[in-house]
């Protein structure tokens, strides 16, 4: 059996999250990551017929049965997992239905997944309907883009559509846009259930005054989604008490659409 913390996706893993909490993007325990695992990726690190514990998880989620994830642990900093990851960090594997998680590495002081399970799993599905290659589900608390929920409009196209202003190459990394889910109470099935169905449109689903999803192929592309959504955010808050002079124009986004080779969402430009 070869040594789990030399896999290529623990490896990944204990570096992204190192990366954002040095980005101030995971203050204390905020902020968690799901990764979803192949069974003959994990079965070459760990016994999969060797279950630690069972931990309910307090929801169903069917599509997600027998598979396998890499998530991070609930009140668990992001700034202590690279030099304890088998403490902040779990291996486990959705059984019935979705409704039980089988442990089977880490969490070693007894802890468990994070609180926003349901989010992450029902995300999850979500992304998977629309992009069967989705393996990564990503939450943080960026300044700027929280900052930017108190004093913007949150609905989604003019949020979206600011954002792309702020940068030029914005709206070639999310041409599908940003939504945006209003205050809700977190860790709930509820706030799970409402981003899951926002995730259905967008790999970034923002929850005001509190933080930010992401969503995407691997650990890179969603940290990069994250990455810029948040300069933007950090464009606009510092000029949005400046009057403005200048922007990119609907028609330099047309040229930008023709040179990338990319489709801005339907009816969020002119
Ligand atoms: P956990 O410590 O349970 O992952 O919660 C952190 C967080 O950001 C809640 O939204
Ligand atoms: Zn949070």
């Amino acid at each position: 059996m070869k040594e789990l913390l030399k896999a290529p996706f623990m490896v990944e893993m204990v570096r992204t999250i190192t990366n954002m909490y040095n980005h101030g993007w995971d203050e204390r325990n905020g902020g968690n990551i799901s990764v979803l695992l192949d069974e003959c990726e994990v079965a070459e690190y760990l016994d999969v017929t060797r279950v630690i514990r069972n931990i309910p998880t307090g929801f169903e989620a069917p599509e997600l049965d027998g598979k396998y994830f890499l998530v991070t642990g609930t009140g668990k900093y992001f700034k202590n997992v690279q030099y304890e990851p088998e403490v902040n960090l779990g291996v486990l594997r959705l059984t019935d239905a979705g409704k039980n998680a089988e442990l089977l590495w880490g969490f070693t002081d007894g802890g468990k997944f994070t609180s926003e399970f349901p989010a992450h799993m029902m995300s999850h599905v979500a992304r998977l309907s629309v992009n069967p290659h989705n393996r990564i589900v990503m939450h943080c608390h960026p300044a700027n883009l929280l900052a930017m929920t108190y004093v913007h409009d949150l609905d989604e196209k003019a949020f979206t559509r600011t954002l792309w202003q702020m940068c030029t190459e914005c709206i070639v990394v999310f041409p599908e846009g940003v939504n945006v889910l209003p205050w809700m109470l977190c860790g709930t099935n509820e706030i799970g259930e409402a981003t899951a169905e926002k995730m259905k449109t967008a790999r970034l689903v923002v929850w005001a005054q509190h933080g930010i999803y992401g969503a995407g192929q691997d650990l890179d592309e969603t940290f990069g989604l994250i990455e810029t959504a948040e300069k933007a955010a950090e464009i606009y808050m510092k000029i949005a008490h400046l009057p403005l002079v200048n922007t990119i124009t609907d028609k330099q986004m047309h040229e930008l659409e023709q040179r990338f080779g990319f489709t801005a969402r339907e009816g969020y430009l002119d």
